[in-house]
């Protein structure tokens, strides 16, 4: 890609000589002799570099590479004077500009002082800015999102091309999160995030023709814990300066990483806790509870016997609400102990519809549309079909319950020969989740329904990980949900796994 180069002086045949050389020496040129129009130009394009005249009328060249500075801050701005005194020089260059020519240009210092005033380019100045961004970092404890801020936020402080944040993960890196324009080449990218994260400082890689490589480790309790990877711009070179500030940022990336595994940690523990606890309380229920349904039946069947029929009828109801105690029980006692899997070759199909159907019979809102979609290609895969229809079940009970009259449910199965993974996706169009239901939603007995039990996503999340697969939610409030699980066909997790890249 060709540097773009703006040039601005109000004496045209400058402008036109000027316009000449440049394209001569391979820059993108735009020319004006007037400063409104230089100023717009500034507005739609990002520019690499300004030839600035200094006297100029009715705006002087200083005022107008202020103007310019408030639009696009780190622009080098070369400062064209014919009577430069070393005055005005510094003067210019006190107020922002690179440098500054002398009228005749001399074709050597033309090149010379373009060429200096590109190279060292700023790429990342704005420190201020940088701890704002490390301050949002703090402020989330969801992992996808705080990775995603890292990457995102730097790339806004640093103008880079692109960032990627790598974790390592059972001993491979994988790409997290990413923002910017998508990598020409990734191996490159995992190859400095590698280096940085067995050096422990950051690494610079010079730029050939795509630009520099500058990778810092996230450093997290003993060691690093992935790294952070960004490129530059092509001939973008990042000086001691902008090193610095990059560790400062994933310094700061690395502390928001901990302490969101941290919170994950006691997140997992306190509900571990609370499971084994749930269990024993459940455990315990199992037997009075059997007797009283006993006792219930009992009375059902005498009061029947009397005529009573109404006395029988609430006998009945207690029944009903025993047995309904009884059911959260007995799935309270077998999400405490995870079952063995007994895989079988199962069609996901067959599972889905049974799901569907069953989700479609109890559901109550008029005009729901479901739609399926099952990739043929999709061979058996080998499951637990028992304990991957409850998860599915309540997954797409979920997504049916989510929806308002009118609403849509999609249900579609995919198959990677690759990887030979199957991909299940449920979408619905449904209320989705605010933040706060998203970061719970795995939590036991957490609910949002007034007679949920808020178990169907622990359970699903930990069926799919005794498969080795995995489950990711994607959810925005008042537009619906989508749910992809990703299962091994062949019983063990997949080679060459890697979530990210998606
Ligand atoms: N597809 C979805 N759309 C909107 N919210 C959802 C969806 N799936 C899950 N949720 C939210 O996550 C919460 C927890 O879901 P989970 O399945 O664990 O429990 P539940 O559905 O409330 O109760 P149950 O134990 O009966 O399934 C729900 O209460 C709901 O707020
Ligand atoms: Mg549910």
């Amino acid at each position: 890609m060709k540097r773009k180069v703006l040039v601005v002086d109000d004496d045209l045949a400058i402008v036109e000589v000027l316009e000449m050389r440049l394209v001569a020496m391979g820059y993108e040129v735009t020319a004006t002799s007037d400063a409104e129009k230089a100023l717009n130009s500034v507005e739609s394009t990002r520019f690499d570099l300004a030839l600035i005249d200094l006297r100029m009328a009715p705006t002087d060249g200083i005022a107008l590479m202020e103007s310019v500075h408030t639009r696009q801050p780190r622009l080098p701005v070369l400062i064209m004077t014919a009577h430069g005194t070393i005055e005005t020089a510094v003067d210019a260059v006190q107020r922002g500009a690179f440098d500054y020519l002398t009228k005749p240009f001399l074709r050597d210092e033309l090149r010379a002082k373009i060429g200096r005033a590109l190279a060292s380019r700023r790429w990342a100045r704005d420190r201020e800015r940088l701890l704002a961004v490390g301050q949002t970092l703090a402020s989330s404890g969801i992992m996808a999102r705080v990775l995603d801020a890292v990457a995102q936020g730097a790339v806004e402080t640093t103008e880079a091309e692109r960032c990627v944040v790598f974790q390592q993960e059972h001993g491979r890196l994988v790409p997290m999160a990413s923002s910017g324009s998508p990598p020409p080449s990734w191996p490159a990218l995992e190859a400095a995030a590698a280096e940085a994260m067995a050096k422990g400082v950051p690494v610079t890689f010079p730029g050939s023709a795509a630009g520099a490589i500058v990778a810092a480790p996230l450093v997290v309790q003993r060691g690093p814990a992935g790294a952070l990877v960004i490129e530059t711009a092509a001939g973008i070179e990042p000086n001691e300066d902008d090193l610095e500030l990059l560790a400062l940022f994933s310094s700061q990336a690395a502390v928001a990483v901990r302490n969101t595994h941290e919170l994950e940690r006691l997140r997992t523990g306190a509900l571990a806790a609370l499971g084994r606890m749930a269990t024993q309380v459940a455990h315990e229920l199992k037997n009075p509870l059997a007797g009283l349904r006993l006792y219930a039946r009992h009375l059902e069947q005498r009061l029947t016997r009397n005529g009573d029929g109404e006395g029988s009828e609430l006998a009945q109801k207690i029944t009903s609400t025993v047995d309904h105690l009884a059911a959260v029980v007995q799935e309270i006692t077998a999400f405490g102990r995870p079952p063995e899997l007994h895989r079988v070759p199962t069609r996901l199909p067959v599972l889905l519809d049974e799901c569907v159907a069953f989700a479609e019979a109890k559901c109550e809102t008029p005009g729901v549309e479901v739609v399926r979609a099952y990739d043929a290609s999709c061979p058996e895969a080998m499951l637990d079909a028992r304990e991957l229809r409850k998860a599915l079940l309540n997954l797409v009970l979920n997504a049916m319950e989510s929806l308002g009259p009118g609403g849509k449910l999609t249900v579609s199965t995919g198959f990677s020969a690759e990887t030979r993974t199957v991909t299940v996706i449920i979408e619905d169009t449904g209320c989705g989740m605010t933040e706060e239901t998203l970061s719970r939603m795995f939590d036991l007995f957490f609910t949002t329904k007034p007679q949920g039990t808020g178990l169907g996503m622990a359970l699903a999340r930990s069926v799919v990980d005794l498969h080795g697969g995995d489950l990711a939610i994607h959810s925005t409030v008042g537009k619906g949900t989508r749910v992809t699980i990703r299962l091994p066909v062949d019983g063990e997790p997949a080679d060459g796994r890697d979530g990210a890249r998606a």
